[in-house]
């Protein structure tokens, strides 16, 4: 299968995006499918038209910790949206056959533009968000897109306009689907969602003693002020992190146990699942050092990736012109 999926470059990446995402690109790229994995530098600026300081920087960010996952640049195709004008190209081709009205009915438009209150939201290319998106799956015709649930109705969209570019012009374009992970989103360590705005996030390049840090200190059931007060995993946080890394079922049935009758300490708790994070993220760090041993080696990743992007691009591209009839 063809998949592809993209991130954007609007913070340092944690374990949060690992666990809901990365983790299972990797899945994807193991099982030998075709990949493409990108970081979606434009689709930063609809939000964060402003603030663009650290884009470059952040942009690498995302690909350092893509390699540090497991990516692997000669299986998938790693690449960056702005290296890739065609994006823009047929962005601006689909957005002729889109009905505004259709773009102001997309639920994340709506949510996100009261989420996001404090930001002046009113910029067209934050409407045209999932045109773009299309345009970022259709380029490379894809057959699966993993993502999660907030996107779904994205791909939705990419598929009505495949299938409106396909009935109006010529048949170019595969309908994709949406790959859903079943992992839950892993929650901030104060159990709000985790967000850099929070404060609440543990990055993806932690070493043992930062994350030690950050997980002692973890909000628990507030049902368990004292050792002695029982408490339920499923108001806790630190259960949804025990499930996302992957204790096992005498771990949980010794948590679930101990948590229920007292019998266990929070700490106690944090301790395995500290262990257990430590083992899982342990080749990911690894990783990282190896990666930052060689001096400029995510930007030439990034650049033999955008190689093999174009080409595809170019080539759907061309398609797209003759089915359009363009001159150019
Ligand atoms: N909208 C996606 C997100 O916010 C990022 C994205 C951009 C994407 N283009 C994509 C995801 C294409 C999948 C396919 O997470
Ligand atoms: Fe949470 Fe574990 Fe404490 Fe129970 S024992 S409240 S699951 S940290």
């Amino acid at each position: 299968m063809r998949i592809l999926s993209g991130v954007r470059p609007t913070g340092r990446p944690h374990v949060g995006n690992y666990i809901g995402a990365l983790k299972n690109w990797k899945a994807l790229q193991d099982a030998g499918n075709d990949c493409f994995y990108f970081v979606a530098d434009w689709h930063a600026l609809t939000t964060s038209y402003a603030e663009t300081k650290q884009l470059k920087e952040l942009t690498i960010e995302v690909v350092r910790s893509f390699l540090a996952c497991g990516l692997d640049p000669d299986r998938s195709v790693i690449f960056v949206q702005s290296a890739i004008k065609e994006h823009a190209e047929l962005a601006l081709l689909f957005s002729m056959i889109v009905p505004v009205s259709r773009l102001e009915r997309v639920p994340t438009y709506k949510e996100l533009k009261q989420e996001m209150n404090y930001k002046d939201l009113s910029n067209a290319g934050f409407l045209t968000y999932p045109v773009l998106q299309a345009a970022d799956i259709l380029m490379y015709k894809a057959d699966g897109v993993p993502v999660g649930e907030d996107q779904v109705y994205h791909v939705e969209l990419s598929r009505e306009i495949a299938r409106k570019f396909n009935s109006l012009y010529q048949n170019v374009f595969p309908e994709p689907d949406a790959i859903l992970s079943r992992t839950p989103k892993l929650p901030g360590t104060d159990g709000r969602k985790m967000s850099k705005s929070y404060g609440n996030v543990i990055p993806l390049d932690a070493n043992i003693e930062q994350l030690r840090d950050k997980i002692l200190p973890m909000m628990t059931d507030p049902a368990r002020k004292r050792r002695k007060d029982p408490g339920n995993p499923e108001k806790c946080p630190v259960w949804s992190y025990h499930v996302a890394f992957g204790s096992n079922s005498d771990e949980r049935k010794w948590i679930v146990d101990g948590c229920t009758t007292a019998s266990i300490g929070c700490v106690d708790c944090k301790k395995l699942l500290l262990s257990n994070m430590e083992k899982e993220l342990h080749p990911i760090w690894k990783k990282f050092q190896e990666i930052d041993n060689i001096p400029g080696y995510v930007e030439e990743v990034i650049r033999k990736g955008n190689e093999k992007a174009r080409k595809i691009a170019a080539q759907t591209m061309s398609e797209v012109r003759e089915a359009m009839n363009l001159l150019f």
